[in-house]
């Protein structure tokens, strides 16, 4: 089985991290379209359009299931994406449905936060995924984050003074909208990287009750996994190291790729190949 991840940059590798240990007998390719980041800043039309050409490229390399581990991607292009995968007969897993349904999973007040990009937050993707399944939801969009993660400023003061003004505004807007979060959905594939310094914004903003924190590259992990039930013999959830072959390719500098791509990933990251998706 050859699954091809596919994000705008490096933050789906917090995807393929996940689903290393969880499908060791597959086959992965990993697409980061970085000449084209960010996503969450772009139109509908663009961020389909660089979808498909992305996802096609995967298709064309072999791959026989897609995972969408962008969320701007699996919030406005999820439906175009499917429409080229599907006449290949290839299934296509994006992270929005998975994280709502984490939320879902974990929550006792029925009402989410969701943090991520303005594109993500203006499709309101993730509120009617999770007012599908019966919750109550407010998103927020947080567009210095990625530009922050993209510079490797992750333990910075910066950026942890940055996560506490996004999260303040969602505080009082939550308690504007009478809703009571017990649960808040890291929207953006590059928010996991984020999570010790959102945890502790939330445990200071929500004293006593802080809601938590859900990660929807976990999530997605879990529903590939599940799709992929019958193909899964190897689990090893203590794996350090790239034991499943993985290929990784990005749109635009693989020395950049690598060096940032080892955070997402947690471990080095092998040969990285150009490639060219035009503008
Ligand atoms: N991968 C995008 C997401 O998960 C974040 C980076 C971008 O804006 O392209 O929404």
């Amino acid at each position: 089985m050859k699954i091809g991840v596919f994000d705008s940059g490096v933050g789906g590798l917090t995807v393929l991290r996940a689903l290393l240990p969880r499908i060791a007998n597959a086959e992965y390719l990993y697409l980061g379209d970085t000449a084209r980041l960010p996503y969450g800043s772009k139109s509908q039309t663009t961020i389909a359009r660089y979808a498909v050409s992305s996802s096609q490229f995967l298709i064309d390399q072999g791959c026989e299931f897609l995972v969408i581990a962008c969320n701007t991607a699996s919030a406005l292009a999820l439906e175009e994406i499917r429409q080229t995968a599907e006449p290949h007969g290839i299934p296509v897993v994006g992270v929005i449905g998975p994280g709502a349904a984490a939320a879902a999973a974990g929550t006792a007040t029925r009402d989410a936060l969701v943090v991520a990009t303005s594109a993500t937050v203006q499709s309101h993707a993730y509120a009617a995924a999770c007012q599908r399944l019966g919750l109550r939801s407010l998103e927020k969009a947080c567009p210095l984050l990625v530009p922050l993660v993209e510079e490797g400023w992750i333990d910075h003061a910066v950026t942890a003074e940055v996560v506490r003004l996004y999260l303040s505004e969602l505080h009082q807007q939550a308690a504007e909208a009478c809703l009571q979060p017990d649960t808040i959905v890291l929207g953006c594939t590059h928010y996991p990287l984020l999570r010790p310094v959102i945890e502790a914004a939330v445990a200071k903003l929500w004293p006593g009750a802080p809601p938590r924190v859900i990660d929807s590259a976990e999530a997605t992990a879990n529903e590939v996994e599940r799709q992929l039930a019958a193909h899964t013999v190897v689990k090893n959830a203590t794996t350090t190291h790239l034991s499943p072959p993985t290929s990784f390719f990005a749109t635009d500098s693989v020395a950049k790729f690598c060096q940032l791509g080892t955070r997402f990933l947690g471990q080095p990251i092998g040969e990285v190949k150009l490639v060219d998706l035009g503008g």
